[in-house]
């Protein structure tokens, strides 16, 4: 009868039944009356249960000097609490001692606050404490709402390679994956490394996104989408970068901009709601201890339609809002966080779609509009976190597409298999990428993509 302390607090279980549970002390409390208080968590939900544990147990003297981190199993009855804020209890009659924390003193987490960036530090114990369990449910409500939603309109998740040898963004942000002996790298006659002796016969690379493989699929599939792991040698050290993280792109046939656009608030919608639904005991601890408004925001954006304005006029709106902006703003710029979070925070004060970009600032891949300098990208901006999802519709033209990467000094061969779905059976298509950490950062306000992945990787940082 080992139950998880989330079916025994929300009442899933009869009152009297005998039942265990398994887990870590969060605290220890004792009455002058013999009476031991436990509070055990075991990560199923944000609450631990409380045990209540009289002196007649036979090792009642080592049950009081439990302290935070020890583990145990406690076998009683599951009774109506009268303490407050809890619904239910256990009137422990077997306390089973499993691990006991050796000196409690230099328990590195003894209950009590620790600072966002101490627990950093001790990313292999960080789970134990409530906020990033709480981060934790919340980041799993999230992945598992995402695949519910594009399953339940038929999207097949496509599962694109780890290693590539094509640089998607074009970006030259990318990790090289190789076996040469870095002492003694092979040469050819010019002195350039010889990768023809590597492990995959070329140079090879970490993906920094799934989107072209995805082409593949969503030019006979219709529609996919992809959900894993990306990376980015980034050199920007701040709160929405990371070297790792995980992006999900949806690849749509026969769609449009617009079409995109409508799916992205679809989407974002449907799993701020699944959030709303399923951890609202993890959202209001955010909304207590993070993020205000980690919940209200949330409420009003399902409610309401996002933004949707043209890059055109978001610049001018940047360029007479009389806001002194660290980078000036002019047409042909790319939009920096500060001008995102305006746009998001102060002049929509919504998440607002952002479409159509200057050419010259976006990857090879996007779609040209009619007027030649513009293609058809968009971006998701939310407030306090900026650019959440990127995206646009694919040059779908084989003769555009082909003047756009000689404009770019790319070269025809490297792209031959992406150039063929424009040769056999093109069609307009479109997808985005949602960066899945400053989602989750966005959604229980924690702010720094750091602290909502488990074990995060940025520059100059990577233990475990
Ligand atoms: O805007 P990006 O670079 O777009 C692409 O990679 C497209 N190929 C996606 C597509 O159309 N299928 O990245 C998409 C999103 C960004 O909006 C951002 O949320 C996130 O990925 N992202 C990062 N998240 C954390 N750390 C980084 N270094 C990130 N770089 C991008
Ligand atoms: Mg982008």
């Amino acid at each position: 009868s080992h139950f998880a302390i989330a079916q025994l607090l929300k009442g899933a279980v009869a009152v009297d039944s005998q039942v265990t549970v398994k887990g870590w002390i969060r605290t220890r409390r004792d009455s002058k009356a013999g009476i031991s208080f436990l509070a055990v968590h075991d990560g199923s939900c944000f609450d631990p249960i409380q045990a209540v544990v009289p002196n007649s147990l036979n090792n009642y003297n080592e049950v009081t000097t439990l302290t935070a981190g020890c583990s145990v199993e406690v076998t009683g009855k599951l009774v109506p609490s009268e303490g407050q804020g809890q619904s239910f209890e256990i009137q422990a009659d077997e306390v089973k001692i499993v691990g006991m924390v050796e000196n409690p003193d230099t328990y590195p987490m003894a209950a009590k606050r620790h600072s966002i960036e101490y627990l950093r530090e001790h990313a292999h114990l960080r789970p134990r404490t409530n906020m990033i369990g709480a981060v934790t449910r919340v980041r799993n409500c999230l992945s598992q709402a995402i695949h519910r939603f594009y399953h339940e309109r038929g999207f097949f998740w496509i599962s694109t390679p780890i290693i590539t040898a094509s640089d998607c963004e074009g970006a030259g942000e990318m990790f090289r994956v190789s076996t040469l002996d870095m002492q003694n790298l092979p040469r050819d006659d010019k002195g350039n490394v010889d990768y023809s002796e590597d492990f995959f016969g070329k140079e090879a690379f970490l993906t920094v996104s799934g989107q072209l493989n995805g082409e593949t699929y969503c030019s006979a599939m219709s529609n996919i989408y992809t959900f894993g792991p990306t990376f980015r040698a980034e050199n920007s050290n701040t709160s929405r970068h990371l070297a790792e993280f995980w992006m999900v792109e949806p690849e749509v046939a026969f769609a449009d901009l617009n079409d995109i656009a409508k799916l992205a608030e679809d989407m974002l919608k449907y799993v701020f709601n699944a959030v709303l639904t399923e951890r609202r005991d993890d959202m209001e601890f955010f909304a207590q201890r993070i993020e205000k408004t980690a919940i209200s925001r949330l409420e009003s954006f399902v409610e309401k339609d996002f933004a949707q304005v043209d890059y055109t006029d978001a610049i001018e709106i940047l360029k007479n809002c009389g806001k002194k902006f660290e980078f000036p703003v002019e047409w042909g710029v790319d939009l920096q966080s500060e001008h995102e979070r305006y746009l998001a925070e102060v002049h929509f004060e919504a998440p607002v779609v952002i479409k159509n970009y200057p050419k010259d600032i976006k990857a090879f891949y996007m779609r040209q509009n009619e007027d030649g300098k513009t293609v058809a990208a968009m971006d998701v901006v939310a407030p306090g976190i900026g650019e959440i999802i990127g995206g646009s519709q694919r040059e779908e033209r084989l003769d555009v597409l082909d003047a756009r990467l000689e404009e770019m000094g790319l070269d025809k061969e490297d792209y031959s298999w992406y150039r063929d779905l424009r040769k056999y059976g093109t069609v307009p298509h479109s997808g985005f990428g949602l960066g899945f950490e400053r989602l989750v950062a966005y959604v229980t306000g924690m702010g720094n993509v750091r602290d909502v992945i488990a074990f995060p990787r940025t520059k100059g940082s990577a233990t475990y």
